[in-house]
């Protein structure tokens, strides 16, 4: 198969230019202008489609997504093939889910779980990150098989979720020390799991139900003393250390204070906290659970330090946390704000979001746009260079964006296996036509013309942040 996409606006993480991309088979065979006439390939392509007017940039790597995840006595409702099918119409064309370990079980048998799950379902493509959730001596010894076998060189832990699947420091000094011996890197969720535990418990005792008490529960010092302590366990052994779902400019001050001492600190945010913020905790009835998630949305003031940070290079991707629940899901906390399952959808509109409010309303460059939604991610996860750009031999994974359409946000029109939307009524500018993976036209004008098992698990190399 050979497809020529002519005439669109290429961009990349340092560029943008006008030409054609030729592919052959998976991958990008080349890239110039006019290549139908001065490329003998090209010339005779299978397909042509023609980009002009439109935006054709590297697919969306989402770097933090659960599909199918057990987690507070339910399952996020979006499986492999759902989920992936759901990024794809978004331009996502890879995602790096989390693999997590059960207490008392191996890191052997979480993979072979989350393979099970995956494997024959993902529509895109997919890797794991390991979630260490019980750390210990016979733990340590299989993280040289994860790294070497299984192409999982990201390792993460968990400061919140006391009594689940929180670790304590001894354990994460001890597993960034195991994971350095092998070139991995350490990724952590930083909040203060005994700080709002205790909230919590508070809140639960004076009878406060609302979904308002997980926000008042989860102050933004609780992520931030969990990040400073983070950034400090791994100055004093020169880890380097990626952060996940930061949300807030107080937690951010921390990495500032690391990157003062020269600290390899590499930051995440999700594009919820870049646009929504805590009020829609605050509206009447169950309303509010839909944005139920750990860390919460926070300040419009903290929307801003995350946007700066984009652009003072503190912050260096934009992923989802996608875990989607259903309503019905959501209601197990009807009565006891504390039993909402934590997560909400966002695969799907990452990348339409981030355009829209980012590039056009210019608070993030076009290059900025590329480098968090897919090329910062390849690099920092051991991807690139087959992934995350638009180079000569990397995978053909392209999206075609049309920067003028115009379109609204809504579980009813969305691909997402949630009845709900967390950005219903959104009006957006800039719309997805066509998503090609490994040179396959995965999504063209709304349809999905690719399904379960086209996606390919990606063992992945040491992390580009410790080359
Ligand atoms: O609320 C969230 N974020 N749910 C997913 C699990 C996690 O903490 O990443
Ligand atoms: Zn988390
Ligand atoms: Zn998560």
């Amino acid at each position: 198969m050979s497809l020529l996409i002519k005439n669109g606006m290429i961009a990349t993480a340092s560029e943008t230019f006008d030409g054609d991309i030729y592919i052959e088979g998976e991958t990008i065979a080349a890239i110039g202008k006019n290549l139908a006439a001065t490329h003998s390939g090209a010339g005779k392509a299978a397909k042509v489609i023609d980009a002009k007017g439109c935006y054709v940039f590297p697919g969306g790597i989402d770097a933090h997504t659960h599909m199918n995840l057990p987690f507070m006595g339910t399952n996020s409702s979006d499986d492999f093939e759902t989920g992936t099918i759901a990024g794809l119409h978004g331009g996502t064309t890879t995602i790096i889910d989390f693999a997590f370990q059960a207490h008392g079980g191996t890191l052997d048998a979480a993979y072979n779980r989350w393979q099970e799950m995956a494997q024959g379902k993902a529509a895109g493509d997919y890797a794991f990150h390991m979630a260490v959730t019980d750390f210990n001596p016979k733990v340590a010894a299989e993280i040289k098989t994860m790294t070497d076998k299984h192409g999982i060189t990201s390792f993460k832990i968990f400061m919140a979720y006391k009594g689940a699947l929180m670790v304590d420091d001894r354990q994460i000094v001890d597993l960034m020390a195991e994971v350095k011996k092998h070139n991995g890197l350490v990724i952590a969720h930083c909040e203060n799991g005994d700080m709002v535990d205790q909230m919590i418990a508070d809140n639960r005792a004076k009878g406060n139900k609302h979904p308002k008490y997980h926000v008042l529960s989860r102050p933004p010092i609780t992520e931030a003393e969990a990040t400073g302590r983070l950034m400090d366990i791994a100055h004093a052994g020169q880890y380097p250390l990626y952060i996940v779902h930061m949300t807030c400019d107080e937690a951010l001050d921390r990495v500032r204070e690391g990157t003062r001492r020269q600290q390899k600190v590499y930051v995440e945010t999700c594009i919820q906290y870049l646009v929504l913020d805590e009020s829609l905790y605050f509206q009447d009835g169950f309303e509010g659970s839909k944005w139920v998630m750990s860390p919460p949305l926070r300040k419009k003031e903290d929307q801003e330090a995350l946007w700066a940070g984009m652009n003072q290079n503190l912050v260096h991707t934009v992923a989802t946390d996608h875990c989607p629940f259903c309503m019905d899901q959501k209601k197990m906390g009807i009565d006891d704000f504390s039993k909402i399952p934590n997560g909400m959808p966002g695969i799907e509109h990452r990348m339409e979001l981030l355009f829209s409010e980012g590039v056009l309303k210019n608070k993030i460059s076009m290059q900025k746009f590329v480098d968090v939604t897919s090329t910062a991610p390849a690099r920092i996860f051991g991807l690139a260079p087959r992934k995350g750009t638009i180079a000569i031999g990397a995978d053909a994974d392209l999206v075609i964006l049309d920067p003028k359409v115009q379109h609204t946000v809504s579980a009813k029109t969305h691909h997402m296996n949630c009845d709900y939307s967390a950005f219903e009524g959104w009006k957006l500018t800039g719309k997805i036509k066509t998503t090609v993976l490994r040179g396959t036209i995965a999504v063209d004008g709304g349809k999905a013309l690719v399904g379960k098992g086209f996606g390919k698990y990606l063992p992945r190399k040491q992390s580009g942040a410790l080359l």
